[in-house]
């Protein structure tokens, strides 16, 4: 699948939930309303029926995302279904961690290879404030997913000014000491939350430089790497990645395509466009008016996100579409 701008898009996001057992602060606001109904999100079989016309297309990897994807009971079923489609290679996880202590070894057994896990403050009290969740359930989940062989886990830091920013060395060592990936992501202006959290905008290149005052900084490639620019750190097995969607925004190498629960297609995170696949398919769509309806919706895919010059753009949370 190429777009417009002749990008390769072998990538799909698939947002199995957009609820979540969390309110992180530049994420979902406490006074959200308007989830989706359970009778619109798209079943297993309705995932697996998609995730295949996908996979026809060219799409290699599938991320599972929410909301939280773990407060969806058939998580489990759903991974299975869509690790057995040909062509998808890699099935992968983005996680708040909360619920992983059961789920891990489930998951695993299911086809999940790779976990990305949200981790903003080894605080508890600061862990709390930030997201409304439980740092010690956090923390056993990703021993649980150490112990169940994941690999790699990325631990994902939203980096904020006066908020967590003096804890990047803390989650530094906390990350080499595991055998952890470590990135840090700049905010982005999606949604209410995502506009309020811009008072605590910290451009990545100045954690950077504090990094670099103390460590040395080798580049390095990585795995399925995507907009992640990563290093290695001193001469340890240690990765970092800067996400910097702000300061240095990463859209020509786009790869990728996103579902939300109900089955709208999203092109971009930063546009409101859609295709309603979902609706097309409960009405009795076959694959090749699918299939279409996914080319054809790829042209209307922007060459890049205007967070910055429209920055009231976008309405939804971002736990809509799980970043
Ligand atoms: N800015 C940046 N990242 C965000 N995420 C959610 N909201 C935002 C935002 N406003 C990302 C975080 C989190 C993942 C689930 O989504 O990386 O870890
Ligand atoms: Fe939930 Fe993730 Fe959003 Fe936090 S960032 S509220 S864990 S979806």
């Amino acid at each position: 699948m190429r777009d417009q701008f002749n990008r390769d898009i072998h990538y799909l996001r698939l947002s199995v939930t957009d609820r979540c057992d969390f309110r992180c602060r530049y994420c979902l606001p406490r006074s959200h309303r308007g989830f989706a109904v359970p009778k619109a999100w798209m079943t297993p079989k309705e995932l697996a029926r998609i995730g295949g016309i996908f996979a026809a297309l060219g799409v290699r990897h599938i991320r599972l995302t929410g909301g939280e994807p773990l407060v969806r009971a058939e998580l489990p079923d759903i991974a299975r279904r869509l690790h057995e489609l040909p062509g998808i290679e890699d099935l992968s996880l983005s996680t708040n961690a909360s619920r992983l202590a059961k789920f891990a070894g489930v998951l695993r057994d299911a086809g999940v290879s790779r976990l990305n896990v949200s981790l903003d403050s080894l605080q508890a009290k600061v862990f709390e404030r930030l997201t409304g969740g439980k740092l010690h359930k956090v923390l056993a989940g990703i021993d649980a997913a150490i112990e169940a062989g994941f690999s790699p886990i990325k631990i994902n830091m939203v980096v904020m000014r006066d908020v967590n920013d003096l804890e990047v060395e803390g989650m530094v060592r906390f990350c080499r000491e595991r055998g952890l990936t470590l990135r840090f992501i700049e905010t982005m202006p999606v949604g209410d939350a995502g506009r309020e959290a811009q008072n605590h905008y910290l451009p990545l290149p100045v954690i950077e430089d504090r990094l670099r005052q103390v460590h040395q900084l080798t580049p390095a490639a990585m795995h399925g790497s995507g907009p992640a620019r990563y290093f290695r750190v001193d001469d340890s097995e240690l990765r970092i990645g800067f996400i910097t969607p702000q300061s240095q925004h990463f859209c020509a190498t786009c790869n990728r395509v996103r579902l939300g629960v109900t089955g709208d297609l999203y092109l971009c995170l930063g546009q409101e466009d859609k295709v309603a696949l979902g609706r097309m398919l409960r009405e009795g769509a076959d694959d090749e008016q699918l299939s279409q309806a996914i080319i054809e919706g790829l042209r209307h895919k922007p060459e890049r996100h205007e967070f910055l010059t429209a920055p009231t753009a976008i309405l939804r949370p971002m736990s809509q579409l799980g970043g």
